[in-house]
């Protein structure tokens, strides 16, 4: 049980189920997500990640560090409407970067993929920019979405279908600053 004083400090005195992945466990996994990525996108050609806040944030900032490679970082901010088990809604981009594509490999970073229908909206919105590759990188995973348009190349964890906290993740924006991953 994560009660110490330090976890009691952030949550405030609520305590939480579990610990799903420590600091440790996390870090090393970022390290070799970084490795990968590093590895597998060609020496030489631009590389922008790109951020979906605010989930990501944490998880985005250790990643980048472990990617030994030049490469350039923006986030996007977007917010999906319509039925949350549909694709067919459309994703609200309340910032965009409007960074040029053309010629980048382009790594779109989230925290998590639950139901998939923020990425089967905004998936195709980033392709039309005309990126030179667009590919996924997400740190967990329910593996609950059956409509999947677009699978994930890099993934961290294949996380348990419970509501996830912690390292960025919230509940009604708190928790994001558990430096673990944890079930509320
Ligand atoms: P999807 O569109 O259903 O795949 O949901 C993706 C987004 O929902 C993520 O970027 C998170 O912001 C949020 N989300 C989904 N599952 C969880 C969870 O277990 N904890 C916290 N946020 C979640
Ligand atoms: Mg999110």
């Amino acid at each position: 049980m994560p009660d110490t004083d330090l976890t009691l400090a952030r949550t405030g005195g609520r305590k939480l189920a579990r610990i799903v992945y420590d600091e440790g466990q996390i870090a090393a996994r970022v390290g070799e997500m970084g490795r990968q990525i590093a590895a597998e996108i060609p020496e030489g050609e631009p590389l922008l990640v790109l951020g979906l806040l605010k989930g990501s944030f944490i998880f985005v900032s250790d990643l980048v560090r472990q990617i030994v490679r030049p490469l350039q970082v923006d986030f996007l901010v977007a917010s999906s409407y319509g039925s949350g088990t549909t694709t067919s809604g459309t994703v609200n981009l309340l910032y965009d970067p409007n960074a040029d594509f053309r010629d980048r490999h382009v790594i779109v970073v989230e925290d998590i993929v639950d139901s998939g229908t923020t990425l089967n909206r905004l998936m195709p919105m980033l392709k039309e920019r005309g990126p030179r590759t667009l590919e996924i990188c997400t740190l967990l995973h329910k593996h609950i979405a059956t409509n999947l348009d677009w699978e994930p190349r890099w993934v961290g964890f294949d996380a348990p279908h419970e509501f996830l906290i912690g390292y960025g993740l919230d509940h009604s924006e708190d928790f994001r600053n558990l430096p673990f991953i944890g079930s509320l």
